[in-house]
């Protein structure tokens, strides 16, 4: 800064200081008004559109599929742009390191960017950083509004030899939730039932799988997998079909 210039700020400064009101009560009084009307606008809309309760929630069910609220889909997409073997990766890099990169770079602005323009376009880094991220997030979130809508887990089912009727049977697996007590290849979940990927090398046979599916216990009594009982008859041939190939004709 160069003297005159400190001069001529010391100068308005003490001049807008003597016309100046003191914090308390004024300033304090600004901000009681201001928080009242916010807070009274939250009880407006609460009491005018109020939340209700939901549904109960139901633990054993096999076909919610997890999304997120829109304003958490940024996260929800930045997760799949990291990709790794060991399936933790994604999860470390898009809800620790990269959010808390841009978290500390925020901190440390100050620090950084010394300059005292502060005209928005004399500041072009400043300018375009900030740009890039509002339209980074814009971007991330538009694209998880349109990410299809299915089961995350399951849809990554990737088998070769696949004919019709072992697709038409994979879709039933993923619509019924399957995967979310099963795994094929390694896609699902690593429990309570058992690894499908070789399920048709133990030549239970069609008719089993039939029955099995319908009511569990029959087959394997004492079992905790849930009756599928609602389902087609083509539905109950298809996913058979597809079962009885697994590790045979589908791998
Ligand atoms: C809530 C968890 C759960 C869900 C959901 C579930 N299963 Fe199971 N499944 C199990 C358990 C536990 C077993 C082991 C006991 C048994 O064999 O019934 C099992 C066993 C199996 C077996 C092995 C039978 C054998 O011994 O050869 C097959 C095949 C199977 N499930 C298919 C399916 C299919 C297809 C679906 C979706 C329509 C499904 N499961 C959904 C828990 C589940």
């Amino acid at each position: 800064m160069k003297k005159s210039e400190r001069e001529a700020y010391r100068r308005d400064y003490a001049a807008a200081k003597a016309q100046g009101k003191p914090f308390f009560p004024y300033a304090v009084y600004k901000d009681l008004i201001v928080a009242s009307v916010a807070i009274g606008f939250v009880f407006v809309l609460a009491i005018w559109q109020p939340i209700g309760i939901g549904e109960p929630i139901n633990p054993a069910t096999t076909d919610f599929v997890p999304r997120p609220e829109w304003y958490f889909f940024f996260l929800f997409e930045l997760l799949k742009i990291f990709k790794g073997d060991n399936a933790l990766t994604p999860v470390i890099m898009a809800t620790f390191i990269v959010p808390n990169i841009l978290m500390v770079l925020l901190l440390v602005t100050p620090f950084i960017d010394r300059g005292r323009e502060r005209r928005i376009w004399r500041r072009p880094i400043a300018l375009t950083s900030g740009l890039l991220v509002i339209f980074g997030l814009a971007y991330l979130t538009q694209a998880g509004l349109e990410a299809p809508v299915g089961q995350a887990g399951a849809a990554g089912i990737e088998l070769e030899g696949l004919d019709a009727q072992g697709e038409a049977g994979l879709e039933v697996y993923i619509a019924n939730g399957c995967s979310s007590c099963h795994m094929i290849k390694d896609v699902g979940a690593p429990g309570p039932g058992p690894n499908l990927t070789d399920e048709g090398a133990k030549n239970r046979g069609i008719e089993w799988q039939i029955e099995h599916l319908k009511d569990p216990t029959s087959t394997s009594p004492g079992s905790s997998m849930p009756a599928f009982a609602n389902l087609t008859d083509q539905q109950y041939d298809d996913l058979a079909v597809f079962l009885e190939g697994l590790g045979t004709e589908y791998r």
